[in-house]
């Protein structure tokens, strides 16, 4: 593994350099195309987040430009894990999976598979890799991914597997392709990497120290993105709320959204993930005062036991928790409040948990992500000894599962009959007489309307609610 790139290029250069590789590429292609008698297809599969889904769509990006059709099938020319590494189910699933690409790769002497993402940067990962996968052309990390056309190249080029990890970089390339998965709405990467090192989360070992992009590189982007249709932006970072603080001169998360919220012809903004700890005054103001900012806010608790936050390394107890919750909902009373909670973190009591659901009940979430702790290696929480019973720990995650169910029908079920803002994102699969949309609180909606509406926004009657989405109707006297 290296320990940071090996030129000292800029990021422009970095890129106008990446472009130089992309028509190499374009060249590689078309003889391997010749060769194949067909054009050459490749498939994109993600795993984990929506950073990671960003970089997808980055990598399809390069991919589309230089020659290859897009395929959601895995039978394609050259096919790439985006992986995920935040929980060991997430792994097991990428192993699964590279058995069968062997048998499609046995039968299509073209075909080219590659490697990126979180679960690359673990060396134990790639170990494993070059032993027991020894058919895998290409793989990569987190920190190289702008490099992928270059890398893709040396691929084509070589006979043997390419590796190549870095453990770090402090260097953001700017505009390279993307092609993005929906037209009106899309991610934007506003930082990366994470500082906080809660102590069961791998991310901070993946996917480095933090580093905030330029809000004018951001603005741009985005400029971009609403001239090519996009209507919906979702700011993306592992801790938003920590944004812009290594700048020069420093800008507060706060400042960005107020910025993004002058991006004319933009209708909503939406941003991923806040920790609790870094939820400033501001930030609730900021998200007051902007009309297009949505009432949403994810807002991962973890745990309700202040002894398991303290273990965790997270910096805020459960009264500081729900103090945050209420003043939130007092700055924006319809904000919908959702969450991340781990169930089963090493020493986690009968106490412990009855804390956790004791804040499920009094937050009422309008949706929770609930996981069972995972042991990461090389994370402080793996080496703790006191690991739970899975027994005990399939019984409270069924438990919270229930609870947090219920909750959420609930809060669903009381927005029946009322008359709220959705955005049109696309016509209906199943019927086409439909559109469908999304509440600010991210609830899906379908509702009777034409392809033309797509990127606007209507008063919608909530006309009935179906558990999880919603029928309605325009509401013409809204
Ligand atoms: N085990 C289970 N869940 C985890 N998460 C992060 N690390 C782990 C782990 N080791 C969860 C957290 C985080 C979400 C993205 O994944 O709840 O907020
Ligand atoms: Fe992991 Fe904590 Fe960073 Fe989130 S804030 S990515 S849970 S270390």
């Amino acid at each position: 593994m290296r320990d940071l790139e090996v030129n000292n290029l800029t990021g422009a250069e970095e890129t106008k350099l990446q472009y130089e590789y992309m028509e190499q590429a374009k060249m590689l292609v078309k003889e391997r195309e010749i060769q194949a008698g067909h054009k050459l297809t490749c498939c994109v599969k993600t795993f984990g987040c929506q950073m990671n889904a960003r970089d997808s769509e980055k990598l399809l990006g390069i991919l589309t430009d230089i020659g290859y059709e897009e395929t959601e099938d895995e039978h394609a020319d050259f096919v790439i894990y985006n992986t995920c590494t935040v929980r060991e189910n997430a792994n097991n699933k990428v192993y699964g999976r590279l058995g069968y690409l062997s048998n499609y790769k046995n039968k299509n002497p073209h075909m080219m598979i590659a490697l990126c993402g979180c679960m690359m940067q673990e060396p134990s990962v790639v170990e494993k890799i070059r032993k027991s996968y020894r058919f895998v052309d290409l793989i990569f990390g987190t920190h190289n991914i702008y490099k992928f056309a270059e890398l893709l190249c040396r691929s084509m080029e070589s006979n043997s597997m390419i590796v190549d990890i870095w453990k770090d970089t402090d260097k953001i390339v700017e505009d390279l392709p993307v092609k993005r998965k929906y037209s009106f709405k899309s991610g934007v990467n506003i930082m990366f990497g994470c500082n906080n090192f809660c102590s069961y989360c791998i991310v901070p070992y993946v996917r480095g120290r933090e580093r905030s992009r330029e809000p004018k590189d951001i603005i741009r982007e985005i400029e971009g993105l609403v001239a090519d249709g996009v209507c919906e932006v979702m700011l993306l970072g592992q801790n938003v709320n920590s944004y812009g603080k290594n700048l020069n001169p420093p800008v507060s998360f706060a400042n960005l959204l107020r910025e993004v919220n002058k991006i004319k012809g933009l209708k909503r903004i939406r941003f991923m993930t806040s920790h609790p700890k870094d939820l400033s005054d501001d930030l609730i103001l900021a998200m007051k005062e902007c009309d297009k900012v949505c009432h949403h806010m994810h807002l991962p608790l973890q745990s309700g036991s202040s002894r398991l936050l303290s273990v965790m390394n997270r910096h805020y107890d459960k009264e500081q928790y729900l103090a945050l919750v209420d003043k939130l909902r007092a700055a924006i009373p319809d904000i919908a409040i959702t969450t991340d909670i781990i169930v089963g973190f090493p020493g986690e009591t009968e106490e412990d948990f009855l804390e956790t659901l004791d804040v499920v009940k009094k937050v009422q979430y309008d949706s929770a992500f609930t996981f069972i702790y995972s042991k990461r290696t090389g994370t402080p929480a793996a080496a703790m000894e006191n690991q739970c019973d899975p027994k005990e720990v399939k019984r409270h995650f069924d438990m919270l599962l229930k609870e947090v169910q219920e909750i959420s029908a609930a809060k669903a079920y009381a927005l029946e009959g009322q008359t709220m803002e959705v955005l049109a994102e696309e016509q209906n699969e199943q019927d086409p007489s439909l559109i469908t949309g999304r509440l600010s609180n991210n609830s899906v909606v379908h509702f009777p309307g034409t392809p033309e509406m797509i990127g606007h926004l209507f008063q919608v009657k909530l006309t009935e609610c179906k558990g999880f989405y919603y029928l309605g109707e325009v509401d013409a006297d809204a």
